[in-house]
């Protein structure tokens, strides 16, 4: 299976916040990862709009020409924007307010019957949908039940402990996607991903079907780009 890389544009919108104005832009930004290879482009709007707001969501609407997938936790607020919106894909996570990063998946269990009514509600609207889970079984036969058509694993732990021992890190991860294989469940994953740890991760799960990643990318943009973009300030100065 192709594994789609979907570009989570968030810390864009956390630099341009910084200094008001539209420097960096986030919708340039977006359409050049699509330019450049992306499968789709992420935003996980968060109630304070600290990173991306609700203005980027819809402006993003308009030029995303690949998969757009909008994460959140499914307030009334939140829920209303995403079905005027209508992206390819809708990620619910249970975080808090002003939780700073998503750090555990939905129990599905307690959840269960909020949860299915708002996917139902999403499905009915043509979008897709993923819950944010982590990789126990019990957690994926509850999402099973309520009608979801993809989980997503929260990857921070094996980030985490792959450098201590992959193998062990990834055990749990790959066994629960051969538990969505079984239960007709798609799979995506995502959480302090990156080139250190994306390629092993892929690898032993054959079945992954998309990731979101963020941070880590952006951090790599800057320090690929590190060199080139210090010389070139160098150059305008005269003293290269
Ligand atoms: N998936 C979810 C649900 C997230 O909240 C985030 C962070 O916004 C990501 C994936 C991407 O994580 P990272 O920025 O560490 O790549």
């Amino acid at each position: 299976m192709n594994t789609k890389l979907s570009v989570n544009v968030n810390k864009i919108a956390l630099l341009r916040n910084s200094r008001g104005g539209n420097v960096p832009n986030v919708i340039q930004f977006a359409k050049d990862c699509e330019r450049y290879g992306a499968d789709g482009i992420t935003v996980h709007p968060r109630p304070d709009e600290r990173h991306i707001t609700r203005d980027d969501v819809y402006a993003l609407k308009e030029v995303v020409t690949t998969e757009f997938n909008i994460e959140g936790y499914p307030s009334e607020d939140f829920i209303r924007m995403v079905l005027d919106v209508k992206p390819t894909q809708c990620t619910l996570v249970p975080d808090a307010p002003d939780q700073l990063t998503s750090d555990h998946g939905w129990d599905t269990l307690k959840h269960e019957d909020f949860l299915r009514d708002v996917i139902r509600e999403l499905q009915k609207n043509g979008i897709r949908v993923s819950l944010f889970i982590d990789p126990i079984r019990a957690l994926l036969e509850g999402a099973l039940k309520t009608e979801t058509d993809r989980i997503e694993f929260y990857t921070g732990p094996y980030a985490h402990d792959y450098s201590l021992n992959r193998e062990e890190a990834v055990k749990s991860f790959a066994l629960a996607a051969q538990w969505c294989d079984e239960l007709q469940l798609g799979v995506n994953a995502g959480h302090d991903l990156s080139l250190q740890n994306l390629r092993y991760f892929r690898e032993q799960l054959p079945n992954l079907m998309e990731v979101s990643i963020g941070h880590a990318l952006v951090n790599d943009c800057l320090y690929l780009g590190l060199q080139n973009v210090v010389s070139m300030y160098k150059r305008e100065l005269g003293t290269l």
